[in-house]
């Protein structure tokens, strides 16, 4: 198996923060899917959405996880929050789901300077209370998903970090 390092979990949760902080300390690359597939079809998320829908958005999703698969180790990686449904999610690496409350998560995105920008490259993040449906969906989806959940509500970004190096190597 690559010796991938894959951040699953909700809109807004930190998996790119994370990310970036688990790769410095772990010696390691960092890519996103949301960026890779912003470069592959060079649309922002959004447009993608108003463009070809969710569906097709889904499959570029999987495209980029086709390609992450044959392309791609020693790196984390931090996924959009739809992303653990590709096919070939835990041949792509261990999987990492970041938890938190959507009442955390929601706090945080509304509470952070750049709120608006936030939201609205989210097409997801548009109503709250289909929001908290999705997170309530896919939660149980999440945990299936993944080979270990950490939980990230009201900690420092180090201990996450430290916490997922440790159950990673046990
Ligand atoms: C999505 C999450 C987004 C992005 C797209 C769809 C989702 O990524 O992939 O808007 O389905 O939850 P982030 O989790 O990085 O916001």
């Amino acid at each position: 198996m690559a010796d991938n390092i894959i951040l699953i979990g909700f809109m807004g949760v930190g998996k790119g923060r994370c990310a970036r902080e688990l790769a410095a300390r772990t010696g390691r690359f960092t890519v996103d899917t949301d960026d890779l597939i912003e470069t592959m079809v060079k649309m922002k998320i959004r447009t993608i959405f108003q463009e070809h829908g969710e569906p097709g958005f889904r499959e570029m999703e999987q495209q980029a996880a086709d390609w992450l698969e044959y392309h791609v180790s020693g790196t984390v990686v931090s996924s959009g929050g739809g992303f653990f449904m590709v096919k070939n999610l835990n041949r792509l690496g261990r999987v990492v789901y970041l938890h938190s409350s959507v009442e955390e998560i929601l706090a945080a995105i509304r509470s952070h300077p750049k709120a608006k920008k936030k939201i609205k490259k989210r097409p997801l993040l548009q109503d709250p209370a289909q929001t908290e449906k999705l997170f309530n969906d896919r939660l149980p989806q999440y945990r299936r998903a993944a080979d270990i959940e950490i939980s990230v509500q009201n900690r420092e970004i180090v201990d996450v970090v430290e916490e997922i190096i440790d159950r990673l190597r046990s």
